[in-house]
Protein backbone atom coordinates (compact mmCIF):
# COMPACT_ATOMS: atom_id res chain seq x y z
CA UNK A 1 0.00 0.00 0.00
CA UNK A 2 2.61 2.21 0.70
CA UNK A 3 3.92 2.82 -2.62
CA UNK A 4 0.74 4.47 -3.85
CA UNK A 5 1.56 7.33 -1.89
CA UNK A 6 5.37 7.55 -0.73
CA UNK A 7 7.67 8.08 -3.68
CA UNK A 8 10.93 6.90 -4.05
CA UNK A 9 14.64 7.92 -3.64
CA UNK A 10 14.74 8.55 -7.56
CA UNK A 11 11.78 10.84 -8.03
CA UNK A 12 12.70 12.52 -4.94
CA UNK A 13 16.12 13.08 -6.55
CA UNK A 14 15.05 14.06 -10.12
CA UNK A 15 13.18 16.68 -8.29
CA UNK A 16 15.69 17.73 -5.96
CA UNK A 17 19.31 18.29 -8.40
CA UNK A 18 21.08 19.54 -4.46
CA UNK A 19 20.02 16.04 -3.20
CA UNK A 20 21.33 13.39 -6.33
CA UNK A 21 24.63 15.84 -5.64
CA UNK A 22 25.00 15.04 -2.14
CA UNK A 23 24.02 11.41 -2.80
CA UNK A 24 26.46 11.09 -5.25
CA UNK A 25 29.49 12.76 -3.01
CA UNK A 26 28.44 10.68 -0.32
CA UNK A 27 28.67 7.42 -2.92
CA UNK A 28 32.29 8.24 -3.76
CA UNK A 29 33.46 9.15 -0.19
CA UNK A 30 31.85 5.88 1.47
CA UNK A 31 31.24 3.72 -1.00
CA UNK A 32 27.53 3.02 0.04
CA UNK A 33 23.77 4.85 -0.42
CA UNK A 34 21.93 5.93 2.07
CA UNK A 35 18.66 4.12 2.93
CA UNK A 36 15.76 6.45 2.31
CA UNK A 37 12.56 6.29 4.03
CA UNK A 38 9.12 8.81 3.74
CA UNK A 39 8.60 7.58 7.14
CA UNK A 40 10.58 6.48 10.21
CA UNK A 41 9.95 3.77 13.20
CA UNK A 42 10.54 3.25 16.34
CA UNK A 43 12.38 0.37 15.70
CA UNK A 44 15.45 1.84 14.13
CA UNK A 45 16.54 3.06 17.38
CA UNK A 46 18.30 -0.24 17.72
CA UNK A 47 20.71 0.84 14.60
CA UNK A 48 23.82 1.28 15.75
CA UNK A 49 25.13 3.02 12.61
CA UNK A 50 22.57 4.04 10.86
CA UNK A 51 22.45 5.53 7.38
CA UNK A 52 18.95 6.82 6.77
CA UNK A 53 17.59 9.38 4.25
CA UNK A 54 14.00 11.03 4.60
CA UNK A 55 12.38 13.78 3.45
CA UNK A 56 11.11 16.46 5.41
CA UNK A 57 9.07 18.60 2.92
CA UNK A 58 10.89 19.64 -0.78
CA UNK A 59 13.78 20.80 -1.11
CA UNK A 60 14.97 19.76 2.66
CA UNK A 61 16.16 15.94 3.09
CA UNK A 62 17.97 14.90 6.53
CA UNK A 63 20.22 12.22 6.25
CA UNK A 64 21.02 10.36 10.00
CA UNK A 65 24.92 9.00 9.52
CA UNK A 66 26.64 7.02 11.81
CA UNK A 67 30.12 6.47 11.10
CA UNK A 68 31.58 3.41 11.79
CA UNK A 69 34.97 4.39 11.37
CA UNK A 70 35.03 7.21 13.86
CA UNK A 71 31.47 6.02 15.86
CA UNK A 72 30.07 9.37 15.15
CA UNK A 73 26.26 9.93 14.66
CA UNK A 74 25.49 12.67 12.82
CA UNK A 75 22.47 14.90 11.62
CA UNK A 76 22.81 15.99 8.20
CA UNK A 77 20.73 18.73 6.67
CA UNK A 78 20.54 18.46 3.10
CA UNK A 79 19.19 21.50 1.11
CA UNK A 80 20.10 23.78 -1.44
CA UNK A 81 23.12 25.85 -0.39
CA UNK A 82 25.53 28.74 -1.57
CA UNK A 83 28.42 27.14 -2.81
CA UNK A 84 31.21 29.55 -3.98
CA UNK A 85 31.98 33.62 -3.45
CA UNK A 86 30.27 34.17 -7.18
CA UNK A 87 26.81 32.66 -6.01
CA UNK A 88 27.27 34.03 -2.37
CA UNK A 89 27.36 37.91 -3.69
CA UNK A 90 24.84 37.48 -6.66
CA UNK A 91 22.98 36.60 -3.86
CA UNK A 92 23.09 39.09 -1.48
CA UNK A 93 22.70 41.42 -5.14
CA UNK A 94 19.62 39.83 -4.59
CA UNK A 95 18.29 40.15 -1.46
CA UNK A 96 19.64 43.85 -1.42
CA UNK A 97 17.74 44.22 -4.40
CA UNK A 98 14.25 43.39 -2.91
CA UNK A 99 14.66 45.20 0.15
CA UNK A 100 15.55 47.88 -2.32
CA UNK A 101 11.86 47.42 -3.84
CA UNK A 102 9.86 45.82 -1.10
CA UNK A 103 9.25 49.15 0.90
CA UNK A 104 7.29 51.20 -2.06
CA UNK A 105 4.95 48.18 -2.05
CA UNK A 106 1.70 47.39 -0.19
CA UNK A 107 2.89 44.64 1.60
CA UNK A 108 -0.06 41.32 1.80
CA UNK A 109 -0.78 40.23 5.43
CA UNK A 110 -1.38 36.91 4.20
CA UNK A 111 0.91 34.19 4.79
CA UNK A 112 -0.05 32.74 1.32
CA UNK A 113 -0.27 35.88 -0.74
CA UNK A 114 2.35 37.13 0.95
CA UNK A 115 4.79 33.98 -0.37
CA UNK A 116 3.30 35.07 -4.18
CA UNK A 117 4.41 38.35 -3.52
CA UNK A 118 8.15 37.68 -2.79
CA UNK A 119 8.08 35.06 -5.31
CA UNK A 120 7.05 38.15 -7.66
CA UNK A 121 9.35 40.29 -5.78
CA UNK A 122 12.65 38.05 -6.68
CA UNK A 123 11.87 37.99 -10.15
CA UNK A 124 11.34 41.56 -10.15
CA UNK A 125 14.63 41.48 -8.95
CA UNK A 126 16.42 39.48 -10.57
CA UNK A 127 15.23 41.07 -14.23
CA UNK A 128 16.20 44.19 -12.95
CA UNK A 129 19.84 43.43 -12.00
CA UNK A 130 19.72 41.49 -15.45
CA UNK A 131 18.67 44.57 -16.74
CA UNK A 132 21.40 47.30 -15.06
CA UNK A 133 23.89 44.84 -15.87
CA UNK A 134 23.64 44.75 -19.57
CA UNK A 135 23.57 48.90 -19.80
CA UNK A 136 26.88 48.80 -18.67
CA UNK A 137 25.73 50.05 -15.01
CA UNK A 138 27.13 47.04 -13.41
CA UNK A 139 30.58 47.21 -11.63
CA UNK A 140 34.05 46.43 -13.66
CA UNK A 141 31.42 45.46 -17.02
CA UNK A 142 30.69 42.50 -15.56
CA UNK A 143 27.35 40.94 -16.80
CA UNK A 144 24.82 39.73 -14.30
CA UNK A 145 23.95 36.31 -15.10
CA UNK A 146 22.25 33.62 -13.16
CA UNK A 147 21.31 29.95 -14.40
CA UNK A 148 18.15 28.06 -14.26
CA UNK A 149 18.86 26.16 -10.54
CA UNK A 150 20.67 29.39 -9.26
CA UNK A 151 17.28 30.75 -9.50
CA UNK A 152 15.43 27.95 -7.65
CA UNK A 153 17.96 27.63 -5.03
CA UNK A 154 17.94 31.67 -4.42
CA UNK A 155 14.44 31.86 -3.95
CA UNK A 156 14.70 28.94 -1.72
CA UNK A 157 16.89 30.45 0.64
CA UNK A 158 15.30 34.22 -0.03
CA UNK A 159 12.35 32.75 1.08
CA UNK A 160 13.68 30.28 3.95
CA UNK A 161 15.46 33.52 5.65
CA UNK A 162 12.48 35.87 4.91
CA UNK A 163 9.05 33.83 5.69
CA UNK A 164 11.12 30.75 7.34
CA UNK A 165 13.01 30.61 10.01
CA UNK A 166 16.33 30.73 8.44
CA UNK A 167 19.20 27.70 8.75
CA UNK A 168 16.82 26.30 11.74
CA UNK A 169 13.77 26.08 8.86
CA UNK A 170 14.67 21.94 8.75
CA UNK A 171 14.24 21.83 12.42
CA UNK A 172 11.24 23.30 12.28
CA UNK A 173 9.61 20.77 9.71
CA UNK A 174 11.35 17.98 11.07
CA UNK A 175 8.42 16.12 13.22
CA UNK A 176 11.15 13.54 15.07
CA UNK A 177 13.04 16.42 16.88
CA UNK A 178 12.45 17.23 20.55
CA UNK A 179 14.80 19.81 21.31
CA UNK A 180 17.64 22.02 19.80
CA UNK A 181 20.81 23.47 21.39
CA UNK A 182 23.01 26.06 19.90
CA UNK A 183 25.89 26.98 21.48
CA UNK A 184 27.94 29.26 18.88
CA UNK A 185 27.55 29.36 15.21
CA UNK A 186 29.13 26.14 13.92
CA UNK A 187 27.75 23.89 17.13
CA UNK A 188 24.25 23.31 16.59
CA UNK A 189 23.29 19.75 18.41
CA UNK A 190 19.61 18.41 19.22
CA UNK A 191 17.85 15.20 20.83
CA UNK A 192 15.94 13.05 17.94
CA UNK A 193 13.22 10.86 18.83
CA UNK A 194 14.65 7.98 17.94
CA UNK A 195 18.47 8.55 17.21
CA UNK A 196 18.81 11.17 20.23
CA UNK A 197 21.54 13.46 20.75
CA UNK A 198 23.43 14.31 17.63
CA UNK A 199 25.57 16.85 16.17
CA UNK A 200 24.46 19.07 12.96
CA UNK A 201 25.87 20.35 10.29
CA UNK A 202 23.67 23.70 10.59
CA UNK A 203 25.87 26.84 10.52
CA UNK A 204 25.01 30.16 11.31
CA UNK A 205 28.58 31.40 9.56
CA UNK A 206 30.01 33.18 12.41
CA UNK A 207 29.05 34.12 15.82
CA UNK A 208 28.64 37.68 14.45
CA UNK A 209 25.67 36.37 12.08
CA UNK A 210 24.70 34.13 14.77
CA UNK A 211 24.37 37.21 16.76
CA UNK A 212 22.20 39.04 14.24
CA UNK A 213 20.14 35.66 13.51
CA UNK A 214 18.73 36.22 17.34
CA UNK A 215 18.18 40.10 16.92
CA UNK A 216 16.19 39.61 14.14
CA UNK A 217 14.48 36.47 15.52
CA UNK A 218 13.77 37.64 18.60
CA UNK A 219 12.37 40.91 16.66
CA UNK A 220 10.01 38.85 14.72
CA UNK A 221 8.51 36.90 17.57
CA UNK A 222 8.27 40.32 19.71
CA UNK A 223 10.97 39.66 22.53
CA UNK A 224 14.10 41.35 21.10
CA UNK A 225 16.97 40.82 22.83
CA UNK A 226 19.84 43.88 23.53
CA UNK A 227 22.91 44.26 25.21
CA UNK A 228 20.29 45.46 28.70
CA UNK A 229 17.96 42.15 28.14
CA UNK A 230 20.61 39.45 26.77
CA UNK A 231 18.06 36.61 27.98
CA UNK A 232 14.94 35.88 26.21
CA UNK A 233 11.87 32.92 26.01
CA UNK A 234 9.42 33.49 23.29
CA UNK A 235 7.57 31.07 21.15
CA UNK A 236 8.76 30.65 17.23
CA UNK A 237 5.76 30.62 15.05
CA UNK A 238 5.34 27.20 15.11
CA UNK A 239 4.64 27.22 18.80
CA UNK A 240 8.36 26.11 19.61
CA UNK A 241 9.37 27.49 22.89
CA UNK A 242 12.84 29.40 22.29
CA UNK A 243 15.20 30.64 25.11
CA UNK A 244 18.03 32.94 23.61
CA UNK A 245 21.09 33.87 25.74
CA UNK A 246 22.57 36.41 23.51
CA UNK A 247 25.26 38.42 24.83
CA UNK A 248 28.83 37.25 24.54
CA UNK A 249 30.26 38.34 28.03
CA UNK A 250 27.47 36.02 29.30
CA UNK A 251 27.46 33.20 26.68
CA UNK A 252 31.24 32.88 26.25
CA UNK A 253 31.22 30.53 23.48
CA UNK A 254 28.88 32.48 21.66
CA UNK A 255 25.51 33.42 21.47
CA UNK A 256 23.72 30.61 22.66
CA UNK A 257 19.87 29.61 22.48
CA UNK A 258 17.60 26.37 23.59
CA UNK A 259 14.69 25.42 21.71
CA UNK A 260 11.79 23.10 22.81
CA UNK A 261 9.65 21.80 20.23
CA UNK A 262 6.31 22.01 21.73
CA UNK A 263 2.60 23.82 21.06
CA UNK A 264 1.39 25.16 24.18
CA UNK A 265 -2.30 25.13 22.76
CA UNK A 266 -3.42 22.19 21.26
CA UNK A 267 -4.10 21.88 17.49
CA UNK A 268 -7.98 21.74 16.92
CA UNK A 269 -9.50 19.22 15.32
CA UNK A 270 -10.88 22.16 13.01
CA UNK A 271 -7.25 23.19 12.24
CA UNK A 272 -7.12 19.21 11.42
CA UNK A 273 -9.89 19.03 9.41
CA UNK A 274 -8.72 22.24 7.31
CA UNK A 275 -5.47 20.56 6.82
CA UNK A 276 -7.15 17.73 5.22
CA UNK A 277 -5.64 15.37 7.81
CA UNK A 278 -8.95 13.86 8.07
CA UNK A 279 -12.12 15.03 6.92
CA UNK A 280 -15.33 16.65 8.97
CA UNK A 281 -17.14 12.93 8.90
CA UNK A 282 -14.85 11.46 10.27
CA UNK A 283 -14.11 13.75 13.08
CA UNK A 284 -18.39 14.19 13.32
CA UNK A 285 -17.91 9.92 13.57
CA UNK A 286 -16.11 10.38 16.00
CA UNK A 287 -17.18 13.18 17.93
CA UNK A 288 -21.05 11.21 18.25
CA UNK A 289 -18.30 8.05 19.65
CA UNK A 290 -17.27 9.77 22.14
CA UNK A 291 -19.93 11.47 23.50
CA UNK A 292 -21.69 8.08 24.04
CA UNK A 293 -18.21 6.54 26.11
CA UNK A 294 -16.65 4.54 23.08
CA UNK A 295 -13.24 3.78 23.97
CA UNK A 296 -10.64 4.64 20.98
CA UNK A 297 -7.23 4.10 20.32
CA UNK A 298 -5.32 6.35 17.90
CA UNK A 299 -2.54 4.09 16.66
CA UNK A 300 0.19 4.66 13.93
CA UNK A 301 4.08 4.80 13.93
CA UNK A 302 6.22 7.29 15.67
CA UNK A 303 6.00 10.80 14.96
CA UNK A 304 2.64 10.16 12.88
CA UNK A 305 0.41 12.74 14.96
CA UNK A 306 -1.19 10.02 16.91
CA UNK A 307 -0.91 12.66 20.39
CA UNK A 308 -1.90 15.53 18.71
CA UNK A 309 -5.06 14.03 16.67
CA UNK A 310 -5.73 12.63 20.62
CA UNK A 311 -5.87 16.49 22.08
CA UNK A 312 -8.19 17.16 19.03
CA UNK A 313 -10.64 14.88 20.10
CA UNK A 314 -10.61 14.82 23.85
CA UNK A 315 -13.04 18.21 23.61
CA UNK A 316 -15.75 15.88 21.74
CA UNK A 317 -16.31 14.07 25.64
CA UNK A 318 -19.01 15.62 27.37
CA UNK A 319 -18.12 19.24 29.06
CA UNK A 320 -19.53 17.44 32.24
CA UNK A 321 -17.20 14.73 32.38
CA UNK A 322 -14.82 13.76 34.91
CA UNK A 323 -11.34 13.23 33.53
CA UNK A 324 -8.56 10.75 34.12
CA UNK A 325 -5.20 11.18 32.52
CA UNK A 326 -2.42 8.82 33.23
CA UNK A 327 1.14 9.47 31.37
CA UNK A 328 5.08 9.52 31.30
CA UNK A 329 5.03 13.05 30.08
CA UNK A 330 2.94 15.50 30.59
CA UNK A 331 1.32 15.60 26.69
CA UNK A 332 -2.47 15.28 26.98
CA UNK A 333 -4.24 18.44 27.37
CA UNK A 334 -7.66 18.41 28.34
CA UNK A 335 -10.05 21.51 28.46
CA UNK A 336 -12.98 19.77 30.93
CA UNK A 337 -12.78 21.86 34.51
CA UNK A 338 -12.95 18.34 36.35
CA UNK A 339 -9.38 16.77 35.12
CA UNK A 340 -7.22 14.70 37.30
CA UNK A 341 -4.05 14.90 35.71
CA UNK A 342 -1.22 11.87 36.63
CA UNK A 343 2.32 11.35 35.82
CA UNK A 344 4.68 8.51 36.93
CA UNK A 345 7.29 8.82 38.88
CA UNK A 346 10.30 6.70 37.06
CA UNK A 347 13.36 8.63 39.64
CA UNK A 348 14.09 7.40 43.17
CA UNK A 349 14.23 4.40 45.72
CA UNK A 350 12.48 1.18 43.60
CA UNK A 351 9.74 1.24 45.92
CA UNK A 352 8.81 4.62 45.63
CA UNK A 353 8.47 4.74 42.13
CA UNK A 354 4.71 5.22 40.52
CA UNK A 355 4.28 3.28 36.82
CA UNK A 356 1.41 3.47 34.76
CA UNK A 357 0.28 0.42 35.71
CA UNK A 358 0.26 1.59 39.35
CA UNK A 359 -2.13 5.01 37.78
CA UNK A 360 -4.11 2.83 35.90
CA UNK A 361 -5.29 0.72 38.78
CA UNK A 362 -5.61 3.60 40.93
CA UNK A 363 -7.72 5.20 38.13
CA UNK A 364 -10.74 2.70 38.37
CA UNK A 365 -11.24 3.82 42.14
CA UNK A 366 -11.57 7.35 41.03
CA UNK A 367 -14.83 6.75 39.01
CA UNK A 368 -13.65 8.89 36.01
CA UNK A 369 -16.07 9.24 33.25
CA UNK A 370 -13.34 9.04 30.60
CA UNK A 371 -9.29 7.35 31.32
CA UNK A 372 -6.95 8.80 28.59
CA UNK A 373 -3.72 7.21 28.52
CA UNK A 374 -0.91 9.22 26.84
CA UNK A 375 0.54 5.89 25.65
CA UNK A 376 0.15 2.71 26.07
CA UNK A 377 3.66 0.15 25.45
CA UNK A 378 3.51 -2.61 28.13
CA UNK A 379 1.97 -3.95 30.86
CA UNK A 380 -0.46 -1.13 31.53
CA UNK A 381 -2.28 -2.28 28.37
CA UNK A 382 -4.03 -5.28 30.21
CA UNK A 383 -4.90 -2.89 33.07
CA UNK A 384 -6.50 -0.81 30.07
CA UNK A 385 -8.58 -3.47 28.93
CA UNK A 386 -9.74 -4.31 32.26
CA UNK A 387 -10.75 -0.70 33.04
CA UNK A 388 -13.09 -0.71 29.95
CA UNK A 389 -14.51 -4.35 30.35
CA UNK A 390 -15.61 -2.57 33.83
CA UNK A 391 -17.38 0.14 32.36
CA UNK A 392 -14.58 2.84 31.98
CA UNK A 393 -13.83 4.11 28.75
CA UNK A 394 -10.32 5.00 27.39
CA UNK A 395 -8.63 6.33 24.90
CA UNK A 396 -5.12 5.86 23.95
CA UNK A 397 -2.13 5.95 21.50
CA UNK A 398 -0.38 2.90 20.62
CA UNK A 399 2.13 1.86 18.54
CA UNK A 400 0.50 -0.05 15.69
CA UNK A 401 0.41 0.54 11.58
CA UNK A 402 -2.78 -1.66 11.06
CA UNK A 403 -5.30 -3.12 12.82
CA UNK A 404 -3.85 -7.33 12.49
CA UNK A 405 -0.67 -5.59 14.26
CA UNK A 406 -2.64 -4.00 16.75
CA UNK A 407 -4.60 -6.88 18.01
CA UNK A 408 -1.10 -8.88 18.06
CA UNK A 409 0.51 -6.79 19.97
CA UNK A 410 -2.26 -6.32 22.56
CA UNK A 411 -3.04 -9.98 22.60
CA UNK A 412 0.48 -10.93 22.57
CA UNK A 413 3.83 -10.71 25.41
CA UNK A 414 3.67 -8.46 27.39
CA UNK A 415 0.08 -7.43 27.48
CA UNK A 416 -1.86 -10.86 27.06
CA UNK A 417 -5.20 -9.49 26.71
CA UNK A 418 -7.54 -12.49 26.68
CA UNK A 419 -8.38 -12.07 22.43
CA UNK A 420 -12.34 -13.03 23.48
CA UNK A 421 -11.72 -9.53 25.18
CA UNK A 422 -11.08 -7.63 22.65
CA UNK A 423 -13.98 -5.61 21.39
CA UNK A 424 -13.64 -4.06 24.86
CA UNK A 425 -11.96 -1.41 22.63
CA UNK A 426 -14.35 0.09 20.29
CA UNK A 427 -12.23 2.08 17.17
CA UNK A 428 -9.03 2.07 15.97
CA UNK A 429 -7.77 5.50 14.51
CA UNK A 430 -4.82 4.75 12.35
CA UNK A 431 -2.86 7.68 11.24
CA UNK A 432 0.57 8.24 8.54
CA UNK A 433 2.75 10.41 8.05
CA UNK A 434 2.38 10.31 4.45
CA UNK A 435 4.91 11.83 1.94
CA UNK A 436 3.28 13.26 -1.36
CA UNK A 437 4.69 14.52 -4.68
CA UNK A 438 7.92 16.35 -2.42
CA UNK A 439 5.08 17.35 0.51
CA UNK A 440 5.12 15.62 3.94
CA UNK A 441 1.66 14.99 5.15
CA UNK A 442 -0.20 13.44 7.89
CA UNK A 443 -3.21 11.71 7.52
CA UNK A 444 -5.98 9.63 9.51
CA UNK A 445 -5.47 6.38 6.68
CA UNK A 446 -8.49 4.37 8.55
CA UNK A 447 -10.89 3.83 11.01
CA UNK A 448 -12.11 0.64 12.46
CA UNK A 449 -14.57 -0.43 14.63
CA UNK A 450 -14.02 -3.77 16.70
CA UNK A 451 -17.35 -5.57 16.47
CA UNK A 452 -16.20 -8.94 18.44
CA UNK A 453 -14.31 -11.92 18.48
CA UNK A 454 -15.97 -14.76 16.63
CA UNK A 455 -15.05 -18.63 17.58
CA UNK A 456 -16.83 -19.77 14.28
CA UNK A 457 -15.01 -17.68 12.57
CA UNK A 458 -11.90 -17.79 14.09
CA UNK A 459 -10.95 -14.17 14.18
CA UNK A 460 -12.00 -10.80 15.07
CA UNK A 461 -14.61 -9.18 13.18
CA UNK A 462 -13.37 -5.32 12.24
CA UNK A 463 -15.32 -2.79 9.96
CA UNK A 464 -13.55 -0.21 7.77
CA UNK A 465 -15.77 2.59 8.62
CA UNK A 466 -13.27 5.24 7.09
CA UNK A 467 -10.67 4.79 4.53
CA UNK A 468 -8.24 7.59 2.83
CA UNK A 469 -8.00 7.27 -0.72
CA UNK A 470 -4.23 8.51 -1.66
CA UNK A 471 -5.50 9.34 -4.99
CA UNK A 472 -8.29 11.64 -4.75
CA UNK A 473 -6.86 12.47 -0.61
CA UNK A 474 -10.55 11.92 0.71
CA UNK A 475 -11.93 10.09 3.08
CA UNK A 476 -14.14 7.44 2.26
CA UNK A 477 -17.03 6.74 4.24
CA UNK A 478 -17.68 3.09 4.04
CA UNK A 479 -19.34 2.32 6.59
CA UNK A 480 -22.33 5.01 5.65
CA UNK A 481 -25.33 2.51 6.61
CA UNK A 482 -23.02 0.07 7.61
CA UNK A 483 -21.27 0.91 10.75
CA UNK A 484 -21.41 -1.12 14.28
CA UNK A 485 -20.58 0.84 16.27
CA UNK A 486 -23.25 3.66 15.54
CA UNK A 487 -25.99 1.41 14.42
CA UNK A 488 -26.32 -1.41 17.02
CA UNK A 489 -24.06 0.03 19.74
CA UNK A 490 -25.06 3.94 20.27
CA UNK A 491 -28.27 4.41 18.40
CA UNK A 492 -29.46 1.97 21.28
CA UNK A 493 -28.24 3.66 24.00
CA UNK A 494 -29.35 7.26 22.57
CA UNK A 495 -33.32 5.91 22.10
CA UNK A 496 -33.42 6.06 17.97
CA UNK A 497 -36.42 4.14 17.01
CA UNK A 498 -35.00 3.86 13.79
CA UNK A 499 -31.28 3.32 14.03
CA UNK A 500 -30.15 4.72 10.62
CA UNK A 501 -31.64 7.90 11.62
CA UNK A 502 -28.01 8.48 13.87
CA UNK A 503 -26.62 9.36 9.70
CA UNK A 504 -28.62 12.62 10.14
CA UNK A 505 -27.18 13.43 13.24
CA UNK A 506 -23.61 12.55 12.08
CA UNK A 507 -24.47 14.74 8.99
CA UNK A 508 -25.25 17.27 10.83
CA UNK A 509 -21.97 17.67 13.49
CA UNK A 510 -19.85 17.61 10.04
CA UNK A 511 -22.11 20.47 8.55
CA UNK A 512 -21.18 22.12 12.13
CA UNK A 513 -17.36 21.22 11.92
CA UNK A 514 -17.71 22.28 8.48
CA UNK A 515 -18.58 25.79 8.66
CA UNK A 516 -15.99 25.76 11.58
CA UNK A 517 -13.55 25.43 8.58
CA UNK A 518 -14.80 28.06 6.13
CA UNK A 519 -15.67 30.78 9.57
CA UNK A 520 -11.96 29.98 10.10
CA UNK A 521 -12.83 28.86 13.62
CA UNK A 522 -9.45 27.07 14.25
CA UNK A 523 -7.96 28.02 17.53
CA UNK A 524 -8.72 25.22 20.30
CA UNK A 525 -10.57 27.09 23.07
CA UNK A 526 -12.98 28.71 20.42
CA UNK A 527 -13.22 25.45 19.05
CA UNK A 528 -13.97 23.75 22.60
CA UNK A 529 -16.80 26.64 23.56
CA UNK A 530 -18.92 25.83 20.33
CA UNK A 531 -18.67 22.47 21.31
CA UNK A 532 -20.01 23.05 24.68
CA UNK A 533 -22.90 25.28 23.47
CA UNK A 534 -23.40 22.54 21.09
CA UNK A 535 -23.93 20.00 23.69
CA UNK A 536 -26.12 22.70 26.23
CA UNK A 537 -28.38 24.25 23.48
CA UNK A 538 -28.13 22.33 19.89
CA UNK A 539 -27.59 24.21 17.08
CA UNK A 540 -29.07 27.61 18.48
CA UNK A 541 -26.27 27.53 20.68
CA UNK A 542 -23.59 27.93 18.24
CA UNK A 543 -22.63 30.92 17.29
CA UNK A 544 -23.14 30.91 13.85
CA UNK A 545 -25.54 29.82 11.26
CA UNK A 546 -25.21 26.76 9.50
N1 LIG B 1 -2.13 16.47 11.20
C1 LIG B 1 -0.96 17.08 11.32
N2 LIG B 1 -0.56 17.96 10.39
C2 LIG B 1 0.63 18.56 10.52
N3 LIG B 1 1.50 18.35 11.53
C3 LIG B 1 1.17 17.48 12.47
C4 LIG B 1 -0.08 16.79 12.42
N4 LIG B 1 -0.16 15.98 13.47
C5 LIG B 1 0.99 16.14 14.16
N5 LIG B 1 1.80 17.03 13.56
C6 LIG B 1 3.15 17.40 14.02
O1 LIG B 1 3.96 16.24 13.98
C7 LIG B 1 4.78 16.11 15.12
C8 LIG B 1 4.54 14.80 15.84
O2 LIG B 1 3.20 14.75 16.29
P1 LIG B 1 2.73 13.87 17.51
O3 LIG B 1 3.57 14.11 18.71
O4 LIG B 1 1.27 14.04 17.61
O5 LIG B 1 3.04 12.42 16.94
P2 LIG B 1 3.02 11.01 17.69
O6 LIG B 1 2.58 10.02 16.67
O7 LIG B 1 2.24 11.10 18.93
O8 LIG B 1 4.56 10.83 18.00
P3 LIG B 1 5.24 9.79 19.03
O9 LIG B 1 5.34 8.52 18.28
O10 LIG B 1 6.57 10.40 19.29
O11 LIG B 1 4.39 9.73 20.25
C9 LIG B 1 4.49 17.34 15.97
O12 LIG B 1 5.48 18.29 15.69
C10 LIG B 1 3.13 17.81 15.47
O13 LIG B 1 2.96 19.20 15.63
MG1 LIG C 1 2.71 10.63 20.93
Amino acid sequence: MAQAFSDTFEEAMARNPHLRKYVDQFRRKYGKLPEFHAQLSRDMKEILYPNILYPVGDPIFIHIYGDPATAEKKYIVIEPRIESREEEQKYSMIRDKILELAPSREIPEEQEEFERFLDALFDEAVLALIKSSKGGLFSRGQRFTITKDEMEKFRYLIKRDIIGIGPLEPIARDPYIEDIHIIGANNVSLVHKIFEMMQTNITFGDDVKLADYFKNISERIGRPVSDRTPIVDGALPDGSRINIIYSPDISIKGPSATIRKFSATPISIVQLIAWGTLSAEVAAYLWIALEYGMSVFVCGETASGKTTLLNSIIPFIKPGSKIYTAEDTPEVQVPHPVWQRLITRERGPEESRVTLFDLLKAALRSRPNYIIVGEIRGAEGAIAFQAMQTGHPVMSTFHAGDIKKMIQRFTGHPINVPITFIDNLNIAVFQQAVYVKGKFLRRTINVVEIEGYYEELGGVATRNVFEWDPVSDRHIFRGFNNSYILERKIAEIAGYEDPKEIYNELFLRAKILQRMVELGITNYWDVYREIKAFYQRGIEGLSFRI
